[in-house]
């Protein structure tokens, strides 16, 4: 179980030194523990709680108040399938019961192989692109269980790795302490297979401002769209019925726009 290592213990005094107590780093310090293992073990809990002179208890009671925080190994790609009311009314559970049976685990569980954790989340404030998921914190919508196939095939084969880092990685950590948000953090967008069409796209969260989950990264998902420069929103095309469609047709590997 992994303590942190000597590059994030940097991460994190850089942290601690933005603010003028050290114990108010803890939220960003555990997102940089969490990105490291994927979750935060229960060495890495101590190892914080000494950089921030607190007691682990003090720290497993933040962990375990906040839902983006895990104290139990997650897959290489967390799916968090939203069900609020207007994924609900487009879909979200017909997506979610998609999902269980495409990876093979109910909501909450992990595939065998390690590769996915599936999660039923309340709103992710991109209430305009429903239904909608997350990945690792990027957002996809509106997703079909078409599109959602083609989602977890590329996920698998990572052909997304550029857009969706491992573990969850939060832009607004990195940014917090003086590093850009590189093109690895996504590039908003899901570029098709050469020889495919139809891809769900990762977008910035409408409405992010608004509440819900999406307001906990609102920030990290903002610095997505800064670093494209580009402030894209999730289209539905004309037409389209109250099953959630991808719309693809303006999808660039790489482009953003
Ligand atoms: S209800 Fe699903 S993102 Fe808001």
């Amino acid at each position: 179980m992994a303590r942190l290592t000597t590059d994030n213990v940097q991460r994190a005094r850089e942290l601690i030194a933005l603010y003028p107590v050290p114990r108010s780093a803890l939220i960003p310090i555990l997102h940089v523990a969490q990105e490291q293992d994927g979750w935060l073990t229960p060495d890495a809990i101590v190892h914080v709680a000494e950089l921030l002179d607190l007691t682990a208890a003090e720290v497993l009671g933040t962990v375990s108040f906040y839902d983006m925080f895990f104290t139990h190994p997650v897959g290489r790609h967390l799916v968090s399938v939203c069900t609020n009311i207007a994924c609900l009314l487009n879909g979200g559970y017909e997506l979610l019961d998609h999902a269980e049976q495409k990876l093979g685990v109910k909501a909450g569980a992990t595939t065998e192989d390690g590769e996915f954790t599936l999660e039923e989340v309340e709103c992710l404030a991109l209430c305009g692109a429903a239904p909608c998921l997350t990945v690792n914190w990027r957002f996809f919508g509106p997703v079909t269980p078409e599109s959602f196939d083609k989602l977890v095939g590329y996920l698998r084969d990572g052909e997304l790795a550029d857009q969706v880092p491992p573990h969850g990685t939060l832009c607004r950590v990195r940014r917090s302490v003086g590093l850009p948000a590189s093109s690895s953090s996504g590039a908003g967008r899901v570029a098709p297979r050469k020889d495919e069409a139809a891809a769900p796209r990762a977008a910035p969260p409408a409405g992010a401002d608004k509440g819900g989950r999406g307001e906990k990264e609102a920030a990290g998902a903002g610095a997505v769209t800064a670093a494209t420069g580009e402030g894209a929103q999730v289209e539905r095309p004309p037409g389209a019925d109250t099953a959630a469609t991808v719309d693809d047709s303006r999808h660039q590997k790489g482009g953003g726009a």
